[in-house]
């Protein structure tokens, strides 16, 4: 097609436009000119057969011609009617989309990983399926502990089971890397405990492990005290402290058990701690010596604070949920009042 063959097709075209006497016959030439098989859409592929200095000009009538028809088939009410008019009413406020809100327990994770990241600490992961060596052995705990129960822990075989405790990512983390190691580490852990308001046979910790050498500074209970209450503050509010009380891990040597000051009645005494101004939070000591020789490192060299807590006591304790339950059971109308 030359370009003045162009230009009389044009004029045709709008001509027959003008000409449509109903809503079909414009339809049909909306087809015939701009529709997906029209000749104008078939001349724009044709475009590579036209000499290359003569194109430019072509396109530009092209596409001229296609605007004009394409107004004039708007001009006689093309596309009108299959459309649907807007007939809403634009007073009335505009319809929200629910947003989904975090599940608590991913919040204090976040949270947590937050505050140690303040300090240096980096997350590891391990895996939910482990081995004997790194849930018990090199966390010193002998054989006929009661924690190896078959009653107490989910086994699969003689060495195989489900963790009951995040502190073999510990094992992992110092089998993996040399000193410096601060790592947090998050993840589910599991038990042969009966459910009820308290206790799931499924249920989250965060382990903690803190190592260095001993000749730049002897990593001290002190150290680990100071750290976690940093974390209290940052996690339960400000004034909240924490307090020591010795107890017995097998891999810390001392150990502790760590409690926050109660965060409802400011260590007054109330309800959620049972009236005595403390709330138990989390385990924790320095590395026992017998646990570095465990993975190689040597204990005369360097020392090292570690601690693991439940993130559904932290959860509960925090947002005042008295069911455990709860929060495994996804009702949003729950899961909402807290996000
Ligand atoms: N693994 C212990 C538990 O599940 C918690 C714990 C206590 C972890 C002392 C530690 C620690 O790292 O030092 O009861």
């Amino acid at each position: 097609m030359t370009l003045s063959e162009l230009e009389s097709a044009k004029a045709g075209s709008l001509a027959e436009i003008a000409a449509a006497a109903d809503a079909a016959a414009v339809e049909a030439l909306r087809v015939k000119y701009v529709g997906r098989n029209g000749s104008i859409p078939a001349l724009i592929k044709a475009m590579k057969d036209v000499p290359k200095e003569e194109r430019p000009a072509f396109g530009k009538a092209v596409q001229a011609w296609r605007a004009e028809v394409e107004s004039a088939l708007a001009a006689k009410g093309a596309g009108a009617s299959g459309a649907k008019a807007f007939d809403g009413d634009l007073s009335q406020p505009g319809r929200w989309r629910a947003l989904g809100v975090k599940h608590p327990l991913t919040r204090v994770i976040e949270e947590t990983a937050r505050i140690f990241g303040h300090l240096g600490f980096t997350v590891a992961d391990g895996p939910e399926l482990e081995n004997r060596f790194n849930n018990f052995t090199a966390l010193n705990t002998p054989p006929h502990h009661p924690s190896q129960d078959r009653t107490d822990t989910f086994w699969f075989n003689d060495d195989c089971l489900l963790r009951t405790q995040t502190s073999p990512v510990q094992i992992r983390t110092m089998l993996a890397n040399k000193p410096p190691v601060r790592v947090i580490c998050p993840g589910r852990t599991f038990r042969r405990d009966t459910t009820d308001a308290t206790h799931s046979a499924n249920f989250h910790q965060i382990e903690g492990l803190y190592v260095d050498e001993t000749a730049t500074k002897p990593v001290s209970l002190a150290d680990l005290k100071s750290v976690l209450a940093y974390f209290a503050r940052e996690m339960m509010g400000d004034g909240v402290t924490v307090r020591f009380r010795p107890h017995f891990f097998p891999f810390t040597e001392p150990s502790v058990e760590v409690d926050f000051s109660c965060h409802v009645c400011k260590g007054k005494g109330c309800g959620v701690c049972k009236q005595s101004g403390w709330i138990e939070v989390a385990g924790a000591g320095m590395v026992d010596p017998r646990v570095f020789k465990h993975v190689g490192y040597d204990p005369e060299k360097y020392s090292g604070y570690a601690f693991g807590f439940g993130v559904e006591r932290i959860a509960m304790i925090k947002y005042g949920i008295p069911d455990i339950r709860w929060l495994y059971e996804n009702d949003l109308r729950f899961l909402r009042q807290l996000g």
